[in-house]
């Protein structure tokens, strides 16, 4: 099938690719040249394991292309998803100006019948103000019909979760946009929700709320645990083995970040709230999350009694491991907190340095764990890359002026750690001293 995609982003990359990797024939239309032309080369702006190997093959077998042009690909594509960024305005509401301008100007190059596909994540009713949009742009009579395909794919293992989802979600409107849709995702094999468009939109955001529910919950459980001397590790063993439950997203930590967790939310809360519907269950998701990154300086705060003058080092930027994705990472508030603080700051990520020297000022980027733990009073682990769990733990000691660890991603066994020598603090275990 011949397909355009708007919006070569992390999403819209990641669909091109592996459409092209199902055998369709793609165009990725994005508006910023300096992503563009890298693109063309095969060099993708961004890090995202298996996706470049999949660009630069199908760059050669001539199934993906780029262009800056959304004429081009609708004059080429039968089938045209929107994927440009649907970001927070201040009120939590999702900013939708990318999708009105991308609706329009699809709307200008049609000339015969289109199927156009919301990929962003959108606000429920936003495929009815596409439709509005592009039948008021058309400047003659042509028939098109919209449709939902949320997407579920996670940062980090994007190919993977794209070519092997465990279900794809289709709005649709008309059997035509159905059987296109059903066409599209056949070489995938996988199940298929299909259903209207405002139920898929809606199942977006709830899976998104659901996930970053799960993982305030075992926060919240993580705090309790502490202030009661019990293992949250352990207990999120026992819970989640019960397969109603589940035992993904039950791991404590410095809480969420990333691009869609907390934006996905704000904007559901709000969405709620237009509908005259008081989301307050969400409302506490978020003041835990928000709680959680606060509770990670104090934890600092206590395990080296006073900040200011201290050097700490920082182990993982991003908002998690395999991406170099800083949006909304809790590694930037949690940062900046302790430069308020006083203290002079040290960190590494395998992949997100060069973003992070865009967004922090005063800290001395190191190239590895061990430089960074070289004469810094605590370590604090904020990313659970495997790098660092298999660090050289007696080396790591051996290099800091203090023995200690904040562990905020539980990646280490507690009496391992007293073992060690270290003064060892994690999430929602008791805090260990040798
Ligand atoms: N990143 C994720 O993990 C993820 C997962 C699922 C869903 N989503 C959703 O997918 C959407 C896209 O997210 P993303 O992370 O890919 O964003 P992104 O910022 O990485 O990419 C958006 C792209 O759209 C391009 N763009 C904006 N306006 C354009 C225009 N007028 N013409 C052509 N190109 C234009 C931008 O240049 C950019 O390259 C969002 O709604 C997001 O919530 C993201």
């Amino acid at each position: 099938m011949k397909i355009s995609i708007v919006g070569a982003g992390h999403v819209g990359l990641v669909t091109g690719a592996c459409f092209a990797e199902s055998g369709h024939q793609v165009l990725c239309v994005d508006n910023d040249m300096e992503k563009l032309a890298p693109l063309q080369k095969g060099k993708i702006p961004f890090y995202e394991p298996g996706l470049e190997r999949l660009v630069r093959k199908h760059l050669k077998t001539g199934r993906l292309s780029f262009s800056p042009s959304i004429q081009e690909g609708v004059r080429k594509s039968g089938v045209v998803f929107i994927a440009v960024g649907t970001p927070s305005r201040p009120s939590g509401e999702a900013d939708l100006s990318y999708v009105e301008v991308v609706s329009r100007e699809i709307a200008h190059a049609m000339t015969t019948y289109r199927l156009i596909v919301e990929k962003s994540t959108v606000p429920v009713e936003t495929g009815e103000w596409v439709r509005r949009t592009i039948r008021h742009s058309l400047r003659r009579k042509i028939p098109f019909d919209v449709a939902s395909n949320p997407e579920f794919l996670r940062e980090g293992q994007a190919v993977k979760d794209f070519l092997q989802p465990d279900r794809v979600v289709i709005g649709v409107e008309s059997k035509k946009a159905e059987k296109i849709l059903l066409e599209v995702y056949r070489p995938l094999k996988t199940p298929i929700v299909v259903t209207d468009i405002k139920s898929a939109e809606i199942i977006k955001h709830a899976s998104n709320s659901f996930l970053s529910m799960k993982i305030s919950f075992i926060n919240a459980i993580a705090t309790l645990s502490e202030k009661v001397g019990a293992d949250v590790v352990k207990i999120a063993e026992g819970v989640g083995m019960d397969k109603r439950i589940g035992k993904s997203f039950l791991n404590a930590g410095v809480g969420f970040g990333g691009s869609c967790f907390g934006k996905d939310l704000a904007a559901f809360i709000n969405i709620a709230s237009k509908a005259g519907v008081d989301f307050q269950l969400l409302k506490e998701v978020q003041r835990i999350n928000q709680h959680q990154r606060e509770g990670v300086v104090r934890k600092i705060e206590q395990a080296v009694w006073n900040l200011r003058g201290k050097t700490i080092g920082i182990l993982g930027l991003s908002f998690k491991p395999d991406t170099d994705d800083l949006r909304d990472a809790p590694a930037i508030d949690i940062i900046r907190a302790l430069q308020k603080e006083g203290v002079k700051v040290k960190a590494t990520d395998p992949a997100a340095m060069e973003n992070a020297k865009k967004f922090l000022t005063g800290v001395t980027f190191c190239a590895n764990a061990y430089e960074v733990a070289r004469g810094v009073d605590c370590l604090v682990i904020l990313t659970e890359w495997r790098v660092f769990k298999q660090l050289h733990l007696r080396k790591l000691k051996s290099l800091m002026a203090h023995p200690v660890l904040v562990d905020g991603r539980n990646l280490f066994d507690p009496e391992r750690m007293r073992r060690l020598g270290f003064r060892y603090f994690s999430m929602g275990r008791p805090a260990i001293s040798s």
